[in-house]
């Protein structure tokens, strides 16, 4: 089994949609072995009681330096024997610690076309720019905000009528479809960073 964390400050739905992904795909030998979260509260925490995954919670204001939040974080990685990280809805920039310890091996998703509207509330940073269409993106990350080699994006329409929440819904339903796909390619090596290039190669 690879093993790979989750990281999420939220809800959690992609986090779940992972899960059952997997449980409806027995023969792919990746498993959700931790999640990482920053927050007390984050929904993501009952979602996986409920899915049995351990999680580890710790805040930043917890620890003197990030560096020092980092630490601690890697070593719960190395505890669980995780190789690849997955960011759904972690609200914040990875530091070269944890970057250092996984090259290559940490995958975001966020909801826009990236290069456009990154960072927070890409949702509505597509309404306030009146664009036709926005999108989902997923990506190896690196230390920028929301940068990374590509590893895939797909678009949204945006109509007139679209509110926050609807446009919202419509890219969680499309986040839905791609990313348990996706995380599943990277942690078995069907795709891989290589010179900051973006590979896809046969499944191994
Ligand atoms: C998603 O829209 C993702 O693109 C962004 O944060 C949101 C997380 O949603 N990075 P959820 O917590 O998985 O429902």
């Amino acid at each position: 089994m690879i093993r790979i964390a989750v990281f999420a400050s939220g809800t959690g739905s992609n986090y779940e949609q992972i899960m059952l992904y997997l449980k409806d795909n027995p023969e792919i030998k990746v498993e959700v072995a931790l999640v990482v979260s920053d927050k007390l509260d984050a929904g993501v925490l009952d979602k996986a009681a409920s899915w049995q995954t351990p999680v580890y919670i710790t805040k930043v204001k917890d620890h003197p330096t990030k560096k020092h939040y980092e630490e601690a974080i890697l070593h719960q990685l190395h505890n669980h024997n995780i190789e690849y990280l997955v960011l759904a809805g972690y609200m914040r920039l990875i530091g070269a610690t944890i970057l250092m310890a996984y090259p290559g091996k940490i995958i975001n998703i966020h909801p826009s076309l990236l290069p456009a509207f990154p960072g927070i509330d890409a949702v509505g940073q597509a309404l306030a720019a009146r664009v036709n269409e926005t999108g989902v993106t997923i990506h190896f990350v690196d230390e920028g905000m929301d940068t990374g080699p590509i590893i895939v994006q797909e678009t949204v329409p945006v109509s007139p009528i679209d509110t926050h929440e609807s446009l919202s819904t419509k890219i969680h339903t499309l986040e839905h479809k791609l990313f348990p796909r996706i995380v599943c390619a990277v942690a078995t090596q069907e795709v891989v960073l290589d010179n900051s290039e973006v590979i896809w190669q046969a499944k191994q």
